[in-house]
């Protein structure tokens, strides 16, 4: 089988973004657009990535790595981007994929069937990937023969008013043969109403050379462009969807999907009930048989199997729930290992601990695990009960089975299965309340 080398461009400024950060690292479904590409050209098994950047796109190379980097001295249009690429795909002769990395849903079957198209007929030089969308915009436009095979492509700025007619667009993406890119990539010239270097010109370059070009078309909602904030967030939609619907194909019930965010990542077990509006950061793994209560935001956390998770539960990175754990409302968690069937029901944090197994944890209780400089951890043992409005002053212990009465600061380890108890001694007055209501209405009635 022929290799594959895949040319991603990100070096263009994305100015419609009005953003302090390069266009390619916005991110979608918690990942940057650009790695959503890399996920998907990876999954083609491609021998060569290269991601052309901008000089000082810094932030860039660190995301893509290990991909190989090309740097665009000057963002002079997007021929000039892949000759850029050129001087790593030397010797190269597999088809080379040329990706927007501002074009971060397209997916693995189309990739696929256009490097299929490529191949089927050597000669084919350039396989461009068309959409028909509902509104053609500035798309560029696919200019075809009567056979179906594509003649040129004409950018927006350059189209006379019959080719802006044309609903067949330019989703950017192209399959180019290897052999054939450099000499084809030579020619572009720059005289067009933008004086860029447009990689769109190479279809008309090749069928000067007598060799064909194909279009293959494509779903309008993997193909989406994003040039601006609105755009961002259409993308967000349509991978959000995805998600969702992946979700319940594996096996997952979502009571209302259109409110339950995925991150890129996520994964699920079978039989997982996901009420309305959950969020997921990155990194969330879940069992099987839990349930997700309404209004909860989860991210860099794992959770075991039947656990049972909010309504309204926040469950930072390093959380690690085991099977059979129950997290109930308004209750925080962050770096803490809550071990089996262990139970934080109502308005807590806890962050930096262990909580052993099956231990109680009552409402209201605090790990204090900052002092204002470093961070300490608390270590509650199995079978502990810890009463509600406990302040665990870290570091601190708990030994298995101890009890912590109500209201208490743990300042020091407690023993096994010892009762610790920090409060003032209680004062009863008897008939008091009585005798000052009686005062009150006395000094009214005068
Ligand atoms: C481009 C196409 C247009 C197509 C549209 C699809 C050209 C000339 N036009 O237009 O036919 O319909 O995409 O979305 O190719 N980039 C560089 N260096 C540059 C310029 C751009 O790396 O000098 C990168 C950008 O970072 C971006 C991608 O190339 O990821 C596309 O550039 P953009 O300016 O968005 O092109 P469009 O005007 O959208
Ligand atoms: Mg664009």
């Amino acid at each position: 089988m022929t290799a594959i080398a895949a040319v991603i461009l990100g070096a263009g400024m994305g100015t419609r973004m009005k953003s302090r950060k390069p266009k390619v690292l916005h991110q979608i479904a918690g990942r940057a657009m650009v790695s959503h590409l890399l996920a998907t050209v990876n999954e083609l098994n491609a021998e060569k990535n290269i991601v052309v950047v901008a000089p000082g796109m810094d932030d860039v190379r660190a995301e893509v790595d290990p991909a190989e980097i090309a740097i665009q001295d000057k963002a002079l249009g997007t021929g000039h981007a892949v000759a850029a690429a050129l001087p790593s795909l030397q010797g190269f002769e597999g088809d080379v994929l040329v990706l927007y990395g501002d074009t971060p849903l397209i997916t693995r079957e189309t990739l696929e069937n256009m490097i299929e198209t490529r191949r089927r007929d050597t000669n084919t030089a350039v396989v461009v990937l068309g959409f028909e969308p509902e509104d053609p915009m500035e798309y560029g436009r696919l200019i075809t023969n009567e056979k179906g095979d594509l003649e040129a492509i004409v950018e927006f700025a350059d189209a006379d008013a019959v080719q802006k007619a044309v609903g067949l667009c330019n989703s950017g993406v192209m399959a180019i043969d290897g052999a054939k890119i450099q000499s084809l990539i030579d020619e572009i010239g720059n005289d067009n109403a933008k004086g860029e270097y447009y990689l769109t010109d190479i279809v008309e370059i090749a069928r000067k050379k007598d060799l064909p070009c194909k279009v293959v078309k494509g779903d309008e909602e993997e193909l989406l462009g994003v040039n601006n904030r609105i755009q961002l967030a259409e993308a967000e939609a349509i991978a959000q969807k995805r998600w969702r619907k992946d979700a319940m194909e594996k096996g997952a019930t979502l009571i209302d999907p259109a409110s339950v965010f995925f991150s890129h990542d996520t994964k699920l077990g079978q039989d997982v009930i996901i009420e309305p509006n959950v969020f997921f950061g990155p990194g969330v793994t879940i069992g099987n048989d839990v349930r997700i209560k309404a209004n909860s935001h989860l991210e860099g956390t794992t959770i075991g199997d039947t656990a049972q998770i909010g309504p309204f539960a926040r469950l930072r990175p390093g959380a690690k729930i085991a099977d059979d754990v129950k997290i109930g409302n308004f209750v925080e968690v962050k770096k803490a290992d809550l071990e089996k069937g262990a139970k934080v029901s109502h308005l807590s944090y806890i962050g930096d601990a262990r909580i052993g197994a099956e231990a109680n944890i009552g409402a209201g209780t605090i790990t204090c695990n900052y002092d204002g400089y470093d961070k300490f951890k608390t270590d509650i043992g199995a079978g502990a009960f810890v009463g509600s409005n406990t302040a665990l002053v870290a570091p601190v212990s708990i030994a298995d089975g101890a009890i912590i009465g109500a209201g208490s600061t743990v300042t020091k380890n407690v023993e096994q299965d010892a009762l610790m108890v920090e409060r003032a001694d209680e004062v009863q007055k008897s008939g008091w309340a009585a005798r000052f209501r009686a005062m009150k209405a006395k000094l009214k009635n005068k």
